[in-house]
């Protein structure tokens, strides 16, 4: 496993004191008060498991039940314009999807003091309309018994001769491609991301296909030897209980690229609060209890995604991989630059 260092030795450091700032102020999810809201409607395009565990407990905490009905960001959008003030919070994931909501008119800002209690300002909105709820990396995992891991420093060393015809990855039309390459064009600049993106289409394995879980178990079973993938999925195979999956996952090393650069691309899971929310108390005492290091804690535990709350304890795995320098999220940049990592994408042949 490779160790860099940033994640919790860099700029998550300060993020950390910033926590510990807020935490001193005070957690306030306890008992509900009487008369107050007594359900919160969520529209959720998060699709861990998990999720559920953390409302039931919520739940437990404060009696306030939790509506959760599932879709994606454009459809779960859509139905906070067309159901307005039938819905209290969205969740979802990728940060270009959270400023899409945003700029939609579907969210208002959520007060300053319930989103900065937990969260840093690095993972919030600065104009407050979304708060992140986890974070993830994008990076390189690899077959330990065919790749020494000191090949794959850099995302841009799988563009190398000797990665040709095996690497796998996704479509590029999926939200995680397209936020890593928006931010690859704002690192690095529209020229060095037409070089990756065509390096990489030229290096695949085969056509893209299925979501990240499908890459990793196509490494696991030698039809490729490398996959650009989310990390927390790794931990999920790990902890399946389908045992191809285990067995898969226990087969597949992870790389946090870019360390002596800009450091591993990162993303975020976040939540905005509806426009005309009916409930719109208990849904802010939902985030609390979302970004809480309680709520944390249940979070991560099974989505294996990074806590966005230095407090929150961590599985072992994520300790495991240990610290990382990631990049700084930007939301709004990435969202302006969809289309142009369309382009490069479609010019590239990266299906
Ligand atoms: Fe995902």
């Amino acid at each position: 496993m490779r160790r860099g260092r940033g994640w919790k030795g860099g700029w998550f450091k300060a993020l950390a004191a910033l926590v510990g700032l807020g935490l001193a102020a005070g957690c306030g999810v306890g008992p509900s008060d009487a008369g107050e809201e007594r359900i919160v409607h969520v529209l959720s395009a998060r699709h861990y498991d998990g999720d559920r565990k953390l409302f039931d407990r919520f739940t437990e905490r404060t009696g306030i039940r939790v509506n959760e009905v599932k879709g994606t960001a454009p459809e779960l959008i859509e139905r906070l314009r067309r159901e307005e003030g039938e819905w209290d919070l969205l969740l979802t994931v990728d940060g270009s999807a959270l400023d899409l909501a945003k700029q939609s008119g579907v969210l208002q800002p959520i007060p300053e003091e319930a989103a900065s209690r937990n969260v840093p300002a690095p993972w919030r909105d600065p104009d407050g309309y979304w708060v992140a709820v986890a974070a993830r990396a994008r990076v390189i995992v690899y077959a330990k018994d065919r790749v020494d891991p000191d090949e794959l420093p850099t995302y841009e060393s799988l563009t190398d001769e000797r990665w040709s015809g095996r690497v796998l990855v996704r479509s590029s039309s999926n939200a995680y491609n397209l936020s890593l390459l928006a931010s690859y064009i704002e690192v690095r600049g529209a020229d060095a991301a037409k070089r990756w993106a065509q390096g990489i289409a030229d290096n695949l394995a085969r056509r893209p296909q299925g979501g990240d879980v499908d890459q990793a178990l196509a490494v696991a079973r030698g039809e490729g030897d490398v996959a650009i993938m989310n990390a927390y999925y790794i931990g999920q195979l790990a902890a399946s209980e389908d045992e191809e999956e285990a067995r898969a996952a226990a087969r597949l090393g992870v790389v946090f690229p870019n360390q002596d650069a800009e450091g591993a691309h990162m993303n975020i899971s976040g939540a905005g609060l509806a426009a005309s929310a009916p409930n719109r108390e208990a849904a802010l005492r939902l985030l609390e209890f979302m970004t809480s290091e309680e709520g944390q804690t249940l979070l991560v535990a099974e989505s294996f995604e990074f806590p966005v709350n230095a407090g929150a304890e961590t599985p072992a795995l994520l300790r495991e991989w240990g610290a990382f320098k990631g990049q700084p999220i930007d939301a709004a940049r990435w969202s302006e630059r969809q289309r142009e990592a369309e382009r490069i994408f479609a010019e590239a042949g990266w299906e």
